[in-house]
């Protein structure tokens, strides 16, 4: 594991942005897992910027989102689909066939996370994954549970990520209680993952991710096993980090 902790929420999404950018530069028809949320948004604006200054051109490109949610249209505004066009498809170069966010309005879900798994699977696999963490540790929605769902799969929204996501929403009872996410081994089968994190809302959760038992219940502990993770952190989310013995890579920007 790799851990870079900078000073605030602007160079996480900067650093995180430069990634991408060097990954698409060394490779032009990567593949990229993409995130949604709060965390990501920044990033994916210094990303634009290097798409318009002409440093990256992400026409080659193919991307696929972590997760959906069931049950609201796309065109309804807290959808990811709606998300990643108003954040950053729409002023980027990736061609619309090449993007891709599972359907949460497919009738049958069994058949779309199939076909989904499918897709990624006919693209060679995600070569780069971005992520955030929830404050119960899910990565895309998989929430903690007992075992780990291996591939894409609807799931059940926990209470807390329903509380957490109810600020987007009018009230708590408009988040939808289910979604289409990817598994955690299409996610630990990305060859480079990055997670980031900033603000104290993390803090704990990224303590026990890296540092606690590989545990369902803190779905995000299993990338301790992941062969090339980096974790990006603001000062704020890495503040319970000590102990970076067992890191192969410490960049401290403080
Ligand atoms: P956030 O969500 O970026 O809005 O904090 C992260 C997540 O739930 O994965």
């Amino acid at each position: 594991m790799r851990l870079i902790v900078v000073d605030n929420y602007e160079a996480m999404s900067r650093k995180a942005a430069n990634m991408v950018a060097a990954q698409i530069l060394l490779k032009p028809e990567s593949v990229l897992g993409l995130a949604t949320g709060s965390t990501p948004l920044m990033t994916y604006q210094f990303l634009i910027k290097l798409y318009k200054d002409e440093t990256i051109n992400l026409d080659g490109v193919t991307t696929f989102n972590l997760d959906e949610y069931v049950g609201i249209s796309k065109g309804n505004e807290n959808s990811y689909h709606y998300y990643m066009e108003e954040n950053f498809f729409k002023y980027v170069n990736i061609k619309s066939e090449n993007q891709h966010i599972p359907d949460g309005n497919a009738t049958n879900l069994e058949a779309e996370c199939f076909s989904y798994e499918k897709k990624i699977k006919s693209k060679g696999g995600i070569d780069f994954q971005v992520l955030g963490i929830g404050n119960n540790g899910h990565i895309g929605f998989n929430e903690p549970d007992l075992k780990f769902e291996a591939v894409t799969h609807p799931i059940n929204l926990d209470d807390e990520t329903i509380k957490a996501n109810s600020r987007f929403f009018e009230s708590e009872a408009e988040v939808p209680k289910k979604a289409i996410t990817m598994g955690v081994r299409t996610i630990m089968n990305s060859r480079k993952v990055i997670l980031l994190a900033n603000g104290q809302n993390k803090t704990e959760t990224i303590y026990k991710a890296i540092y606690g038992k590989i545990d369902p219940h803190l779905p995000a502990s299993i990338l301790q096993l992941h062969p090339d993770v980096t974790f990006i952190l603001d000062r704020e989310a890495a503040s319970l980090i000590k102990d970076t013995s067992d890191m192969q890579y410490v960049d401290l920007y403080l």
